[in-house]
């Protein structure tokens, strides 16, 4: 009697780790869109106007930080942290900022100027057509 007990409980526990392998396949084709997306072509982020000198602007949907350390010249890089993957916050005094454990990178190359990030944040292509920001995410 304890037999058909246990292949039950065996059927059900099957049926569980199908079930979470299944949501974790979902999660990873989901964010797996997002990268097909990210890389067919030029994003356009709005008007350059936005992003003011010396500043940035954090694009969240689209994952992207748009910098422009000096008139005229814009910088893009993810805005993803390298440390542990937080959207980073926005840019103040120069300064790209994750709030979640602190760290800094510079607007003109994305290098790690402070916190535990281990490297600078990937740089993108960016250009500027008609008075709008399109980056190219490599
Ligand atoms: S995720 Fe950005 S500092 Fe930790």
């Amino acid at each position: 009697m304890t037999e058909p007990t246990a292949s039950r409980r065996t059927v059900l526990c099957c049926a569980a780790v199908a079930l979470a392998g299944a949501a974790a396949a979902g999660c990873s084709s989901s964010s797996g869109d997002d990268g097909k997306a990210a890389s067919s072509g030029p994003v356009d982020l709005g008007p350059a106007a936005d992003v003011p000198v010396g500043g940035g602007k954090v694009y969240r949907e689209q994952a992207v930080v748009v910098t422009q350390p000096a008139a005229g010249e814009y910088k893009a890089f993810s805005a993803k942290c390298t440390h542990a993957g937080c959207l980073v916050n926005g840019v103040v005094k120069e300064q790209i900022q994750c709030l979640c454990h602190g760290s800094r990178f510079g607007i003109s190359d994305g290098a790690v100027q402070d916190g535990p990030a281990p490297k600078p944040l990937p740089a993108y292509q960016v250009a500027v057509q008609n008075g709008n920001l399109q980056v190219t995410k490599g």
